[in-house]
């Protein structure tokens, strides 16, 4: 459906859980974050219902997310319930990818379509300290065997800090220059972060500079349906994108909208306004009751976000809205 501002909202990001086996230093705290009680956390025929009715209203994509979404126990089997609901075209999944070398066969045996895979460096024990324990070997493995399980396209999240990776951007373009990989650069986004680490944040145009890629023209939504602007230079098997959601906000073009794991719809990435559906879904409420919120949601989407000094001290973290 339309919102208020002429935007064609088809895409919900759901996070199934807050949980994740990592703790990434620049999604949560070092102390990590109280998890969200389980009983608080909408059950899987919950989600169901409300995909089935969001179909109604023009939903057609349907991204899951977490925390890590491949830690919530039965989630192959709801993606292969969520798979056959009529309506449902597009089947994602984002993900922190040590899980990927066991399930990647599994998840498209489900009717997943395709996986972005978070990957910040190449150095194991610089990954070790960014995530707090992973192991970035089994990323690529999972990396590998998504490819070969065909969960296409794949599309590879770099989450770019000045301190930590700078320096290993060029490397990425090689990534995606061997493999069919979309290698996306992000900017930080100051979402549950400490305001110190403003210094940090590495803007679009400085990066594509130091990857000798600024005269080169970018297109959106050339490879999916997000925020990311692409550019595919000759001879790569994959593709180079930006995704700049500060130096440049893609708010105009927008079509999503974001369902926390405690059942809360936000109509954006940084709003603080949310609508509970989760109260909706427990106290009896119709199928019409539930789809008139979600057109609420939408239409009451903001017409951009508001990145500012408060962002960067914001109540919730990364992993509970579910990026
Ligand atoms: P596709 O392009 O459909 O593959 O997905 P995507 O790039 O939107 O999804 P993904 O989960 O891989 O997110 C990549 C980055 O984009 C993450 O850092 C997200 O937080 C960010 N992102 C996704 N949607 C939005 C949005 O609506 N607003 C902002 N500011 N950032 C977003
Ligand atoms: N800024 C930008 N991207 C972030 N992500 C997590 N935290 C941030 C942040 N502060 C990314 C992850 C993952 C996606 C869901 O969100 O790298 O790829
Ligand atoms: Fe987990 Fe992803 Fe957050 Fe890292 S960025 S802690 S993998 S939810």
């Amino acid at each position: 459906m339309e919102d208020q501002f002429q935007r064609q909202i088809e895409y919900l990001r759901i996070s199934v859980t807050d949980r994740c086996n990592l703790r990434c230093q620049y999604c949560m705290p070092a102390a990590g974050v109280e998890w969200i009680p389980h009983e608080q956390i909408l059950s899987f025929e919950e989600i169901h219902r409300l995909i089935r009715i969001s179909t109604q209203i023009g939903f057609k994509r349907f991204r899951l997310t977490g925390g890590e979404p491949l830690v919530r126990k039965g989630i192959i089997d709801f993606i292969s319930r969520v798979s056959q609901i009529p309506g449902v075209e597009d089947l994602m999944l984002t993900t922190n990818g040590m899980f990927l070398p066991e399930m990647a066969y599994a998840l498209k045996a489900a009717g997943l379509n395709r996986v972005n895979i978070s990957l910040d460096t190449f150095n194991p024990e610089r990954f070790r300290e960014l995530t707090r324990g992973g192991d970035v070997n089994k990323v690529f493995q999972g990396i590998f065997r998504s490819l070969e399980a065909g969960l296409k396209p794949v599309k590879i999240n770099v989450v770019v800090v000045r301190d930590f990776n700078l320096h290993e951007l060029p490397k990425f373009l090689e990534l995606a220059q061997d493999h069919p990989l979309h290698v996306r650069f992000i900017e930080l986004m100051p979402i549950g972060i400490s305001s110190d680490r403003r210094g940090e944040f590495v803007p679009i145009d400085e990066m594509k500079e130091i990857l000798g890629l600024q005269g080169l023209e970018l297109e959106r939504g050339q490879i999916g349906s997000g925020p990311a602007e692409y550019v595919t230079p000759a001879g790569y098997n994959g593709s180079i994108g930006f995704i700049s959601a500060l130096s440049r906000h893609f708010c105009n073009t927008c079509n999503r909208i974001r369902l926390t794991a405690d059942g809360k719809l936000r109509p954006c990435l940084h709003s603080p306004k949310e609508f509970d559906l989760r109260e909706a879904l427990r106290n009896g409420s119709s199928d019409e009751e539930l789809r008139k919120l979600l057109m609420q949601a939408v239409w009451n989407k903001p017409v951009e976000h508001h990145m500012n000094e408060e962002a960067w001290q914001g109540s919730r973290v990364m992993s509970q809205i579910g990026g």
